[in-house]
C-alpha cells in the first residue's frame, strides 16, 4: 500500500495512471446515470406514499453526507498529524480520553444514528400498509409476463393497466400466478412482492391525473424487462365512467367483415388462451380480451398497441417478445384482415 506515513511521491506515470482511472471512472457513472434519463424516478413522488419514500430517502442522503464529511475531516486531521509527529517515537500515548472518543465517535453516535434511522424506515413502511379509508379494490396477478387486473366489485378483467381515481386510496391486492414477481410504480408506491399462493396488499394513491408507469421489480424469466403497466390516475367521475364500460360485454358484430373476424377469432385456437366477455371464449391462459382496443399497449409494454403492430403480434409474437406463451398464428391475408377488424372494435 503507498503509504502516508512514508512522504514519497508518485511517479508521473502514476501521477497520470490515477488521472486516466479517475476519468475513466467518471465516464461509467455519467454512462450509467444516462440509463436513468427518462425512466420514472422514486425522487420524483406523485402520491403520499412515494413521498413519504422519498422524505427518508432525503434523510438518509443527509445524515450520511454528514456522516461522510466528519468522518473526512477527522481522517484528514488524523494524517497530518501523524505526518507532523513522524519524528517522535510513539505519536499515539496511551490516552484515556482518545479510548473514551473511540468509544462515544465509533460505537455510541453510530448506534444512535442507525437505531433512529431504521425505526424512520420501519415507520415509513408500516404507514403506507396501513388502511387509509379507500373505497375500491383491485387485484393484481402477475403472470409471466403480464399483469391480469381485477375489479372485482365491478366484475371487469384487464391486463397491463390499472386505474384508479385521483386522491382516493385504492386498495390493491396482489398476487402471483407463477413465480414470484415485484409490482413497482416508482412515483407512486414503493416495491411489493408478488407471491404465488399469498396475497400482500398496499394502498395506491395519486395525487394528480396522469398516466405512471410501472414494472416488474423481481426477475421473474427471459422477459422479466417486458413486463410493464401503466397506472391511471384521472378524476373519479372520469374512473368510474372507464369502470362501467369496462363491465360491458364486447359489442355484437355489425358487418360482414367484423362478423368472419369474429367467426376466425372463435373457430380458431385463441379461444383456449383468451376470453372476450359476450363470446364463448373464456380461455384463462393469456389476457382478457373484451376491451383490447382501449389498451395503450401489446404484450405487457413491450409495443404500442396499433393495427400494425397487433398484426405482427398475431402472426409471430415470438419475435417481438421471446419466449411468451403466445404461438404464432397461421392465418390467410383475408382472415387475418377480418381479426384486425373485429379485434378494433372491442373498445
Ligand atoms: Cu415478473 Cu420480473
Amino acid at each position: 500500500m503507498y503509504s502516508i506515513f512514508h512522504a514519497d511521491k508518485p511517479d508521473k506515470r502514476g501521477r497520470l495512471r490515477s488521472r486516466s482511472l479517475f476519468i475513466i471512472g467518471l465516464g461509467i457513472v455519467g454512462f450509467l446515470l444516462a440509463g436513468c434519463a427518462g425512466q420514472p424516478s422514486p425522487l420524483d413522488p406523485k402520491g403520499p406514499d412515494a413521498r413519504q419514500t422519498a422524505n427518508l430517502w432525503w434523510l438518509m442522503f443527509a445524515v450520511a453526507a454528514v456522516v461522510f464529511i466528519v468522518v473526512t475531516v477527522l481522517l484528514l486531521i488524523a494524517i497530518i498529524r501523524a505526518r507532523r509527529a513522524q519524528a517522535e517515537v510513539n505519536p499515539y500515548p496511551q490516552d484515556r480520553r482518545a479510548l473514551v472518543l473511540v468509544i462515544i465517535g465509533g460505537a455510541v453516535i453510530p448506534a444512535v444514528v442507525l437505531i433512529v434511522l431504521m425505526s424512520l424506515s420501519v415507520m415509513t413502511e408500516r404507514a403506507g400498509a396501513s388502511p387509509a379509508g379507500g373505497r375500491g379494490t383491485v387485484e393484481v396477478i402477475g403472470h409471466d409476463w403480464w399483469w391480469e387486473v381485477r375489479y372485482p366489485d365491478q366484475k371487469v378483467v384487464t391486463a397491463n393497466e390499472v386505474h384508479i381515481p385521483v386522491g382516493e386510496p385504492m386498495l390493491v391486492k396482489v398476487t402471483s400466478g407463477d413465480v414470484i414477481h415485484s409490482f413497482w410504480i416508482p412515483q407512486l408506491h414503493g416495491k411489493i412482492d408478488v407471491i404465488p399462493g399469498q396475497t400482500n396488499t398496499i394502498w395506491l394513491q395519486a395525487d394528480q391525473p396522469g398516466t405512471y408507469r410501472g414494472e416488474c421489480a423481481e426477475y421473474c424469466g427471459t422477459q422479466h424487462a417486458k413486463m410493464d403497466f401503466v397506472v391511471v390516475a384521472e378524476s373519479p367521475a372520469d374512473f368510474r365512467a372507464w369502470l362501467n364500460q369496462q363491465s360491458q360485454p364486447a359489442p355484437v358484430p355489425q358487418d360482414e367483415m367484423v362478423r368472419e373476424g369474429q367467426q376466425a377469432f372463435l373457430g380458431s385456437s385463441c379461444v383456449y388462451c383468451h376470453a372476450i366477455a359476450g363470446t364463448n371464449a373464456s380461455g384463462t391462459i393469456g389476457p382478457d380480451l373484451t376491451h383490447l382496443a382501449s389498451r395503450s399497449t401489446l404484450g405487457a409494454g413491450a409495443i404500442p398497441n396499433t393495427r400494425g403492430n397487433l398484426a405482427g403480434w398475431i402472426v409471430n409474437s415470438q419475435a417481438i417478445k421471446p419466449g411468451n406463451k403466445m404461438p404464432p398464428m397461421y392465418l390467410d391475408s383475408d382472415q387475418l384482415q377480418a381479426l384486425l377488424a373485429y379485434l378494433e372494435t372491442l373498445k
